[in-house]
């Protein structure tokens, strides 16, 4: 896909997504590949990285690394294969893998310090692995993929409700200080968007209630001002245009991809 089909002049953008076989990562994966970009994917599993890069080949040069980023030093090793591969960086999109769910009394210790390593210590990782990278870059950008459980407090995923918030932190004191080295910094909200990760959501819901998953997730896009579910493509398109140069003075953004489900505020 040589040409500029997006109009979001990101051919030859040089991608990392993590967390990227299914879900929101794979839906931004899908998306910058098939505006020109050379991605690189990733998840923990070779097979399943492998399967999901067959799945995008035909969009573009996609390319997978598979390493579990609850492990100390998979961020950065990541970060330098992915540049090694792609001759540097222009984007880094570090979607969290899904931290353990569940209410307050039901997480343990163990889910407390995986969630932290997730949410907090590996996106600091791999943004510390990849100033040296996208300082080189003409068109330099980090996208953090957060929650809505950043903004309001979702009692059923605990972890993320505390910790979500500092992945926005992040964001903005970042924007300031690589904001001179030419690096913008923005994220991105999801509310409910269809992933497997929801659907396990509303399973859960539906084994608590009686009710069936579908009733689940017919009830949370009840609320929605849009009145449904998004796509992960959706997400797609948003990390898309910050990554992109049509971007160029977007840094410190938090962008909500919630079909107007967060409280809006003036
Ligand atoms: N879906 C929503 O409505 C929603 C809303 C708000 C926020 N979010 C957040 O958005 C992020 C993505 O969620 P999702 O719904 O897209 O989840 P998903 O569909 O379950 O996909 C999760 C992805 O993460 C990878 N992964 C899991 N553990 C990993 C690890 N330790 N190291 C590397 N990769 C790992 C999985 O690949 P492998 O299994 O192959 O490793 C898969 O590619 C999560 O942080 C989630 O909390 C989602």
């Amino acid at each position: 896909m040589g040409a500029d089909s997006c109009g979001l002049a990101l051919t030859g953008a040089r991608a990392l997504v993590t967390a990227s076989t299914k879900g929101i990562g794979f839906g931004i994966a899908k998306v910058l590949a098939s505006c020109g970009g050379r991605v690189v994917i990733n998840g923990r599993n070779p097979g399943t990285v492998s399967e999901s890069v067959e799945k995008l080949s035909s969009l573009g040069e996609v390319s997978g690394i598979a390493c579990d980023l609850a492990r100390e030093g998979c961020a950065s090793r990541l970060v330098r294969e992915a540049a090694s591969r792609l001759g540097g960086l222009d984007a880094l999109v570090y979607v969290p893998p899904p931290p353990p769910g569940g209410r307050f009394q039901e997480v343990s210790l163990e889910d407390w310090r995986l969630s932290y390593r997730l949410l907090v210590e590996a996106p600091i990782e791999a943004v510390t692995a990849a100033v040296e990278y996208l300082r080189e870059s003409r068109n330099p950008s980090i996208t953090f993929v957060t929650s809505i459980a950043a903004w309001e407090v979702f009692p059923e995923i605990a972890t993320s409700t505390v910790l979500r918030p500092s992945l926005h932190a992040l964001t903005v004191l970042l924007a300031r200080e690589l904001g001179p080295l030419g690096v913008r910094v923005n994220a991105v909200v999801p509310g409910y968007i269809l992933t497997d990760r929801l659907t396990a959501l509303a399973e859960k819901r539906a084994r608590g209630k009686g009710t069936t998953s579908d009733q689940e997730l017919r009830e949370m896009a009840s609320v929605i001002p849009l009145g449904r579910i998004g796509e992960k493509e959706e997400v797609g398109w948003i990390a898309a245009f910050l990554a992109s140069p049509r971007a160029s003075y977007v840094t410190g953004a938090i962008v909500a991809a919630t079909g107007g489900l967060h409280r809006l505020t003036r």
